[in-house]
């Protein structure tokens, strides 16, 4: 029987290594897994990890891709033996924190450049095929910031927004071919991701103003708190990977934590936004400044979510 050929983009580290890992040693041995990363020399741990995890010969293959590079795409495309991708797994991605003013131009071009061109060039180069094959599926790691606006995410959170549009668009057009788009939607994990964010910022920071970067010490904290009590493993998340993959009629958003809906159920609720302007400007920097429509304040719209999952889902930025 032919194994189902996965290739993954961004396997050095985080939730792309550890779903590499767990396809490649499925006890199944059914998945062949191309783990791509944009630089090889980064691949040490995901061999390290996949001999003790005892992944058969065989069974995982890296190769190098760089998500900005259409030439490393294609190169990587023509290096899949089997000559077909079964499933992409759109999964490569760049945070980007703090007061907007003091994001370079570059460094938001480049978060841009990563999650959201990155993808389309990945679309254009599996896409074609899939649909002349009339099979395939995408799974893409979503975010909660491209469900909700989050405070000092703003880039980032408009990068998974903007592939949040692009998967759902596809998701209309491609069930007449037999592909399948699925978004597996993370809250906090515990990945490399964290600390990348927050390379370089401090020196660029004093450019804010005074009360911009009390906000950011108050967001920080918060953060901090909401990571620690309920950031998920990568290998939970994978999980919901799997559960997509294995659906005979994958949906289009799988939720890696359930401690996202009531947010996501918030923000339904009240298309204006008032609502979860309000409650979430309440959570995160613990004031009542901000006020739902008509001045009424957030408490009702927070207090409907139920306490715990609430105080302890909002910040988690990614
Ligand atoms: N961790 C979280 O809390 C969280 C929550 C929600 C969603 N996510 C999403 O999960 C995905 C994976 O992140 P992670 O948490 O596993 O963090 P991670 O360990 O930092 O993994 C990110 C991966 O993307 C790769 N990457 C960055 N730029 C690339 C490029 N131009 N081409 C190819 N690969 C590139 C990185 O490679 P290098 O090591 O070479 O940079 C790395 O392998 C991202 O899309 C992120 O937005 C993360």
């Amino acid at each position: 029987m032919d194994r189902t050929v996965v290739l993954i983009t961004g396997c050095s580290s985080g939730i792309g290594l550890h779903l590499a890992l767990r396809l490649a040693a499925d006890p199944s041995r059914s998945f062949k897994v191309y783990a791509t990363l944009r630089d090889l020399s980064t691949q040490g741990p995901l061999w390290e990890a996949a001999g003790s995890q005892g992944c058969p010969p065989g069974s995982l293959k890296t190769l190098q891709l760089d998500v900005q590079d259409a030439d490393s795409v294609a190169a990587a495309r023509a290096h899949v033996t089997e000559g077909r991708v079964d499933v992409l797994v759109c999964n490569a991605g760049r945070g980007l924190h703090g007061p907007i003013e003091v994001h370079s131009a570059e460094a938001v071009g480049s978060v841009l450049d990563v999650n959201l061109v990155g993808m389309v060039q990945m679309l254009q180069a599996f896409l074609p095929d899939m649909k002349r094959r009339r099979s395939g599926r995408i799974l893409v790691t979503g975010s909660m910031g491209g469900l909700m606006g989050l405070p000092f995410n703003a880039v980032y959170c408009a990068s998974k927004f903007a592939i949040e549009g692009l998967c759902e668009s596809l998701a209309v057009l491609l069930p007449p071919f037999g592909i399948h788009v699925s978004l597996i939607e993370c809250g906090p994990v515990r990945t490399a991701f964290q600390g990348k964010v927050q390379d370089g910022l401090d020196a660029v920071l004093d450019s804010a103003d005074a009360q911009t970067q009390d906000l950011f010490s108050q967001y920080q904290r918060h953060f901090e708190q909401v990571f620690h009590e309920a950031a998920q493993d990568p290998e939970e998340v994978t999980e919901v990977f799997l559960t997509a993959l294995r659906a005979p009629q994958p949906a289009l958003r799988y939720f890696a934590s359930e401690r996202i809906l009531p947010l996501v159920r918030l923000r339904l609720a009240d298309p204006s936004g008032c609502s979860y302007v309000a409650a979430m400007h309440r959570t995160v920097f613990g004031d009542k400044s901000a006020q739902g429509p008509g001045g009424a304040q957030a408490e009702p719209g927070a207090g409907e979510l139920g306490g715990p999952e609430f105080s302890a889902s909002p910040a988690a930025p990614k």
